[in-house]
């Protein structure tokens, strides 16, 4: 399997260390776009002393080749191409190509790997039972996290390169069916078997919303809105289903529960599930007569746990580019499906309230890639407990991408963070009777 090899970052300067009388050089290491770290890899053999950083806020937890933030200028960039671009030009498959191989396809590659994907689509009939066994009223994620742990008992170890090029085209066939499946189990229809002539995107729509009753013909304009969707999220960096990802993978656990870990990390509110919470949160500001105003003031209040969602993030310090290129194309899908708008005037009037509150501006707060998202997705019809599971489908080749990128680095270790233990120190062992 080809894959475009990690560029070592290049060490010319150090930095010193002064510490219990010492003076020590650890070296300072550049990356391609001038971002510098401080390389402490021997500090705790050298001083004694681990590093503490909560929340992983100022950790580099690897070199990586794939993607490139800039949080204060807000720019993305996948393998060095802007986001932008991506967006406008590609479509979700030759995304993850690239990503996943680090060079944009030929034709002919392109054409192979679509092919193969298209061939992969359906999941085998016992493996389908599965599904049978949840209870309907299960959120999809976690549905989603099991079945796709699940492939591991019916494939291989990802353990040779050409089982790992298998296992990489199956998650990717199989996602669609599976995110699919999960909701047509969960409105107690019956699933609707891929369809080979169809496109990624029109074959999820056409599973989603055709039954065997009823013709589906898929929208394009539709289909082309998901695409972009998925483009968009297919990558960014050391988030935190991502880094999930690399630290279970780093365990040389099995490629399909190491996926599973990032789609259980993915849910959380904090990170993809915050595009569900995004849509119920404008429908309740919907439903108390659209104002802004009153949720602002409670997202500011610190004695509230309510907080803005779609807004803020942990590199972004300027506009999300994912969320500008959102706003956007909300305004021309809801015209071109014919949708109401009522969500989109809401969510805007909420962006221009916070961008100029103290409060927002201060703390660099900006609409991220859930804000928009979600109306988009309910303007196509896909039902909002599916949000995050759209998410998941997008972020795929962004975790494999990664995943293989770390299996590759001759300088792979397992990850193990250390702790500052702050416990009761050694004391003796009280025997229950002397317990009161
Ligand atoms: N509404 C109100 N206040 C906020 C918000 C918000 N959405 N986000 C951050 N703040 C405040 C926060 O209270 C804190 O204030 P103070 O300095 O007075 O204590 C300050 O801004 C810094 O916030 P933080 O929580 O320390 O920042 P973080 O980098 O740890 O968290 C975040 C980033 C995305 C978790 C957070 O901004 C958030 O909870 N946003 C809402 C959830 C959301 O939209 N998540 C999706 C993220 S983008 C998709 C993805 O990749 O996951």
């Amino acid at each position: 399997m080809d894959v475009a090899s990690t560029r070592e970052a290049v060490k010319t300067e150090t930095a010193k260390l002064l510490y219990d009388g010492r003076t020590y050089e650890l070296p300072v290491i550049v990356g391609s776009e001038g971002e510098k770290a401080i390389d402490i890899t021997k500090l705790r053999n050298q001083t004694g002393l681990i590093t503490l950083d909560n929340g992983y806020m100022n950790t580099g937890s690897c070199q990586s080749a794939i993607t490139f933030i800039d949080g204060e200028q807000g720019i993305l960039r996948y393998r060095g191409y802007p986001i932008e671009d991506l967006a406008e030009k590609s479509t979700f498959l030759e995304v993850a190509w690239l990503l996943i191989f680090g060079e944009l396809p030929t034709r002919t590659r392109l054409e192979g790997f679509t092919n193969e994907i298209t061939r992969h689509t359906m999941l085998h009939e016992d493996y389908r039972r599965l599904f049978d066994f949840m209870p309907k009223s299960a959120h999809p994620m976690p549905v989603s996290a099991a079945a796709v742990a699940a492939l591991g008992t019916f494939y291989r170890e990802a353990d040779t390169e050409d089982r790992m090029h298998r296992a990489i085209v199956r998650l990717l066939a199989k996602m669609p069916t599976i995110a699919a499946y999960a909701y047509k189990h969960s409105i107690g229809q019956p699933p609707m078997y891929p369809r080979n002539d169809l496109d990624y995107c029109a074959n999820f729509l056409y599973m989603m919303f055709a039954t065997p009753c009823e013709p589906y013909v898929v929208d394009p304009v539709v289909a082309k809105a998901l695409d972009l969707l998925l483009i968009l999220h297919a990558d960014h960096e050391q988030n935190c289903s991502t880094s999930t990802v690399r630290l279970v993978g780093s365990s040389l656990a099995n490629l399909y529960a190491t996926i599973a870990s990032g789609i259980s990390a993915l849910w959380g509110p904090l990170h993809g599930g915050a595009n569900q919470k995004v849509i119920e949160m404008l429908e309740r500001i919907a439903m108390e007569e659209g104002n802004a105003d009153v949720f602002i003031r409670k997202a500011k209040d610190k004695n509230d746990t309510t907080r803005l969602m779609g807004f803020g993030h942990r590199v972004y310090k300027s506009y999300d580019p994912r969320a500008a290129i959102l706003k956007r194309t909300c305004k021309e899908v809801i015209e071109r499906v014919g949708a109401s708008s009522r969500l989109l005037e809401i969510a805007m009037r909420l962006e221009e309230v916070a961008l100029s509150d103290p409060y927002f501006v201060e703390r660099k707060l900006y609409p991220n890639v859930d804000f928009y998202s979600g109306v988009i997705y309910q303007a196509i019809g896909i039902p909002v407990n599916m949000f995050t599971v759209m998410f998941t489908m997008g972020r795929l080749p962004g975790w494999i991408a990664q995943w293989l990128e770390m299996r590759k680095d001759p300088s792979f270790k397992i990850g193990r963070p250390r702790q500052v233990y702050t416990g009761p120190t050694k004391r003796a062992y009280v025997p229950l009777e002397g317990r009161g």
